[in-house]
């Protein structure tokens, strides 16, 4: 598959079935490999991955559920509850991206002409990572999502795995064979999109 096929074929996979085509192994040589080749600004490779298999993966999401009870009523909670086991638990893998705040603290610091641009910077810098992994692993015949429960379990998951406090989760991706392929997307013209000069 080329890049740009693997970009085409990515999409937002819910739900898993349990086999396991693509060995932990390889998971993490394909999170090695973004990780080490993706883009930072000012090369400040800001970047930090957790990769959670198997019964941390699992617990991972039981946690998010945990603090999803603590704010929700019964029927939005049940409605959780089986939207988490079933898009994002039942996959064998999880992502979870953070951007190491000491890092940008450093840089604000240092070039204060700048300051205001390196924490939106550090969000791009995650955004460049999050895609470049979602299509690895489309390309390595794995399916994820893109999730967003980092206020609600940063510390949780800081306690959980000893994580650096300056570390801020920007997004977790649940990762596994995907169950069943997504429906047709819609797509806005390209002519309203890209503009050519010459
Ligand atoms: C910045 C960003 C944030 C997103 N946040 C979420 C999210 O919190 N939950 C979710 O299920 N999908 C999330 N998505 C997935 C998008 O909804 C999805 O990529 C989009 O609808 C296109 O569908 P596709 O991924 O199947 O191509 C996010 C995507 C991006 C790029």
């Amino acid at each position: 598959m080329s890049f740009l096929e693997a970009l085409e074929n990515r999409r937002s996979y819910y739900g898993f079935t349990a086999e396991q085509p693509v060995s932990e192994e390889e998971i993490q040589e394909i999170v090695r490999r973004v990780v080490k080749h993706t883009p930072s600004a000012f090369n400040s490779q800001t970047t930090r991955i957790v990769v959670l298999f198997q019964s941390a993966h699992k617990k991972f999401w039981d946690m998010v559920l945990t603090e999803i009870r603590k704010v929700t009523d019964d029927d939005a909670f049940a409605k959780s509850s089986e939207k988490i086991h079933g898009a994002f638990q039942s996959g064998y893998a999880t992502l979870l991206f953070f951007e190491d705040q000491a890092i940008v603290d450093h840089l604000m610091q240092n070039f204060p002409l700048y300051a205001a641009n390196f924490p939106v910077w550090a969000q791009h810098t995650s955004a460049m990572h999050q895609l470049a992994a979602w299509t690895a692993l489309e390309e390595a015949g794995l399916g994820a999502s893109l999730q967003h429960y980092g206020e609600l379990v940063e510390p949780a998951v800081k306690n959980e795995w000893n994580l650096p406090e300056s570390w801020k989760l920007i997004a977790q991706m649940p990762v596994g064979k995907p169950a069943a392929q997504p429906g047709a997307k819609e797509f806005a013209p390209l002519e309203e999109r890209i503009f050519i000069y010459r």
